[in-house]
C-alpha cells in the first residue's frame, strides 16, 4: 500500500503575533515542521507534499534543501479541509492511503503514525482519526461518539456546553483513503464559527455516505499538542529539551545542572562527558567522550572528538577539534576551523578556517585566519595573521615547530618555513625560510641617562 503525506502549512499562526510563518518558528532549535518533515520520511512515505500560504516563498525558501519535498499553495486560506483540496491534482488517480498532518504538532512519533495506518489499515475505514483524551481539551476538536463509533468532530468554538465536556481531542493527525477523499471534501460547508472548511467535517460526511470511521485514541496526548501561542512554544522546547537530556543521561553523560543546558534534539554526546551548568549545545553537535564543557559554553554544528576539554564562556561554530584539545575560557572559533589532537587554544583567541596542527599552541589573545598551521607550533600572545587586504581573503601557512615571536602580524599571503622564528613584535610581509629567523621592527636604541635628565627638567619648571 503507498502511502503519501501531505502537511498543512499554510496558517498564519495568529495568535504566535509573528511576521515569521508558524511552522518556522524553532522548537529546540529547529523549525517546527522540520520535526514533522522527519517524522514524515520515517514512515516511508513515497510521497511528501507541503500546502505553503501565508508567506509561502519564505517557508518554501527555508525547506529548500530537500529535494524531494513538493509544494501546493493555498491562497487565501479557507480552512483545514481547504487547504487539502488544493493538493488534489497532485493525486488524479492515485490510490493508497493520504496521511494529513498539521505543520504544528513537532511531537508526533513515527511509531504513533504507524499506529494510525496499522489500524486504518486493520479496519479497512475510509478515514482514522488520532485522538487523545487530554486533561484540558481547551481549543481543540472534541471527537463526539455513539456507543464506539466515531460521528464527528466539533470544533471548540461551535461546541455545545456538554460536547465541550468531551475530554477525547482530535489531533489534527488523519489517515485517509485518497479516492473518496476529493469528492467528500468538496461537500464541507463553512457555516460555522469561524466560516471555514473545517477539515474535521469529512467524518460527518462519510457517516452520512456509510463510510467507515474509526478512531486511534493514544495513551500519550503529549505527542499531539499543537503549537498556537508563544507560551505554548516555550513548553515544545522545553519538553524536547528535557527529552534529550534524559537520553542523554541514561547514556552516561553527567549534567551537572539539567535545567540550565540546552542540548538540540539531533546533538550526540559520548559517556563520561561532563556538561557543566548553563551549556548550548546547537546543531548537528557531536562531541565524544570523557569531554568536559565548562559554564557559559556555546557549540553549534560542531564535532568534537574524545577527550576535548572546553573551558569557559567559548563560542564554537562548525567546527573540529581533535581528540585530547583544550579551548578556552573566551575562545571564539569560527566555521572550518579545524584544531588537531593536543592542540591548545587560550583565552581571547579567535580562529577562523584555520588548521592548528597538532599539539600547538595559541594560548592568548589571537586572531588567527585563514592560517594553516603545522604541528607543535608556537603562536605567541597577540598574533595576528592580515588576512584581508580589503578585497580577498588571503592564506597564512605555518610550517611544524615555527616559533612565532608575541605581538606578531603576518600580512597574508605569507609563509613561515619550518622550524623558523618569527622576533616579537615584528611585522612579516614576505615568506621567512625554514630555520630562518624573521625579524622586521625598528632597532632599539637606549638613551643612557635620558629619563632621570627628563625627571630634573620637570622638577626645575616647578
Ligand atoms: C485543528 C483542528 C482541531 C484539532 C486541532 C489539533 C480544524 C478545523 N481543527 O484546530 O479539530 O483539535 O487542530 O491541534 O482542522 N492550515 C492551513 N490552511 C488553513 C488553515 C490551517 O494550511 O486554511 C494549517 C495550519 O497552518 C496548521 C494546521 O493547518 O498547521 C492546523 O490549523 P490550526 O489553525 O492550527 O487549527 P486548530 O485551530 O489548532
Ligand atoms: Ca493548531
Amino acid at each position: 500500500m503507498s502511502i503519501h503525506v501531505l502537511i498543512l502549512a499554510a496558517g498564519k499562526g495568529t495568535r504566535l503575533k509573528s511576521a515569521l510563518p508558524k511552522v518556522l518558528h524553532q522548537v529546540a532549535g529547529a523549525p517546527m515542521i522540520d520535526y514533522v518533515l522527519a517524522t514524515a520520511a520515517a514512515i516511508g512515505a513515497e510521497t511528501r507534499t507541503v500546502v505553503v500560504g501565508h508567506e509561502a516563498d519564505r517557508v518554501r525558501a527555508a525547506l529548500g534543501g530537500q529535494d524531494d519535498l513538493r509544494f501546493v499553495v493555498q491562497e487565501p486560506q479557507l480552512g483545514t479541509a481547504h487547504a487539502v483540496i488544493q493538493a488534489e491534482p497532485l493525486f488524479a488517480g492515485a490510490r493508497g492511503t493520504l496521511v494529513v498532518l498539521p505543520g504544528d504538532a513537532p511531537l508526533l512519533t513515527a511509531k504513533t503514525l504507524r499506529a494510525l495506518l496499522d489500524r486504518h489499515e486493520q479496519t479497512g475505514a475510509a478515514a482514522t482519526v488520532l485522538a487523545a483524551v487530554v486533561d484540558n481539551p481547551y481549543g481543540y476538536g472534541r471527537i463526539v461518539r455513539e456507543g464506539d463509533e466515531v460521528v464527528r468532530i466539533v470544533e471548540h468554538r461551535d461546541a455545545s456546553a456538554s460536547e465541550r465536556a468531551i475530554r477525547e481531542v482530535n489531533s489534527s493527525i488523519y489517515a485517509f483513503d485518497v479516492e473518496p477523499l476529493f469528492p467528500a471534501l468538496r461537500q464541507v460547508a463553512s457555516d460555522n464559527a469561524q466560516k471555514e472548511y473545517y477539515l474535521p467535517d469529512l467524518v460527518a460526511i462519510y457517516r452520512k455516505e456509510g463510510r467507515r470511521v474509526a478512531a486511534l485514541a493514544i495513551d500519550r496526548p503529549d505527542e499531539i499538542l499543537g503549537i498556537n501561542t508563544r507560551a505554548e512554544l516555550a513548553a515544545m522546547s522545553e519538553r524536547v529539551w528535557d527529552a534529550r537530556r534524559a537520553a542523554l543521561m541514561a547514556a552516561g553523560v553527567t549534567l551537572e545542572d539539567p535545567r540550565t543546558t540546552y542540548i538540540d534534539r539531533d546533538v550526540l554526546v559520548g559517556p563520561d562527558s561532563v556538561i557543566r551548568p548553563g551549556v548550548t549545545l546547537q546543531g548537528r553537535t557531536r562531541i565524544g567522550a570523557r569531554a568536559t564543557i565548562h559554564s557559559g559554553v556555546r557549540i553549534v554544528d560542531s564535532e568534537l572528538a574524545d577527550d576535548v576539554t572546553i573551558l569557559d564562556h567559548c563560542l564554537v561554530t562548525g567546527a573540529r577539534i581533535a581528540q585530547g584539545a583544550a579551548v578556552g575560557p573566551f575562545a571564539h572559533i569560527r566555521p572550518d576551523s579545524n584544531i588537531c589532537a593536543g592542540a591548545r587554544v587560550g583565552n581571547f583567541v579567535e580562529l577562523k578556517k584555520t588548521t592548528l596542527g597538532a599539539g600547538s599552541k595559541a594560548n592568548h589573545l589571537a586572531y588567527l585566519g585563514d592560517a594553516t598551521i603545522g604541528e607543535k607550533v608556537n603562536i605567541g600572545a597577540g598574533t595576528i595573521t592580515c588576512n584581508y587586504d580589503g578585497v580577498r581573503k588571503n592564506p597564512t601557512v605555518i610550517e611544524d615547530g615555527v616559533f612565532i615571536g608575541s605581538d606578531s602580524q603576518l600580512v597574508a599571503p605569507v609563509t613561515i618555513g619550518r622550524g623558523a622564528y618569527v622576533a616579537a613584535g615584528s611585522t612579516i610581509t614576505k615568506d621567512v625560510p625554514a630555520d630562518a629567523l624573521g625579524i622586521a621592527r625598528s632597532r632599539q636604541e637606549n638613551k643612557e641617562g635620558w629619563a632621570a635628565l627628563k625627571k630634573r627638567l620637570l622638577k626645575a619648571e616647578k
